[in-house]
């Protein structure tokens, strides 16, 4: 009997962004614990690209688009603190394959810069590394969401988590992954220096202690060397 060839694609094209000078766009995404500041520092990136007049787009996961919104409210609900850890990565990975579908490719297939706050090293860091799921089982799940599509440049704001916390409880931010304990949250900060760590070539790390314009140039640094 003929062995049937395994398929590994995606469950559907996308041209995958490799970086540099080509004819799709670039990709890059922002990651961080809660607080270091991601949200501001994705909106000042997109608004000085768009200012070397760069066609930028902005957006967030989860989020990005309505489907993905809707997840985001459950996975993010106070009220919903029966979540399985299961569902809770299967949703995350659902908003995730909405959001590539509907709003990254298609964006990067016109040729422009993306930049998304938060991809998929956060499912590493907070289901995995933060929950305890299996990095593994995360892995096999971004395979079928993303078939590994990767950014071009991830940018890691890190911060310790007494800091970040703090910051957000001053803006009154709460959500249900906020709500979880410190300890909860150092794994995850841990789990994002170890990614770092695995491949430095794409993610690079911003200390988010500093203050807001200071981090801004860095990322500015960063980022030009990739659009050279
Ligand atoms: P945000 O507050 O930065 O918008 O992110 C929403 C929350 O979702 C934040 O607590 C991190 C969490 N999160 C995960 O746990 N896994 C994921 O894959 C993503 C994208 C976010």
């Amino acid at each position: 009997m003929k062995k049937r060839k395994r398929k590994n694609s995606p469950p559907f094209n996308f041209p995958l962004a490799k970086g540099g000078k080509r004819g799709v766009g670039i990709f890059i995404s922002l990651e961080g614990i809660e607080g270091t500041g991601k949200s501001t520092q994705a909106r000042m990136l997109s608004e000085y690209l768009i200012k070397k007049r760069y066609e930028t787009a902005l957006t967030e996961e989860p989020g990005g688009t309505a489907i993905s919104r809707e997840i985001r409210k459950v996975l993010l609900s106070t009220k919903h603190d029966k979540m399985d850890y299961m569902a809770e990565l299967l949703l995350y990975n659902a908003a995730r394959i909405q959001h590539i579908k509907e709003k990254i490719v298609p964006e990067l297939a016109k040729g422009k810069i993306v930049i998304t706050d938060r991809f998929s090293d956060s499912t590493a860091a907070y289901q995995g590394y933060g929950r305890g799921i299996s990095l593994r089982l995360i892995d096999s799940l971004d395979r079928i969401a993303t078939g590994r599509m990767r950014p071009d440049l991830t940018i890691l704001l890190d911060l310790d988590v007494e800091t970040g916390l703090r910051r957000n409880k001053h803006i009154n931010k709460v959500d249900r992954l906020e709500l979880e304990d410190v300890r909860f949250h150092k794994k995850v900060r841990e789990g994002f220096l170890k990614l770092a760590a695995k491949e430095p070539k794409r993610i690079k790390l911003v200390k988010a202690s500093k203050s807001i314009a200071e981090i801004h140039r860095e990322i500015v640094r960063i980022v030009e060397k990739v659009l050279e």
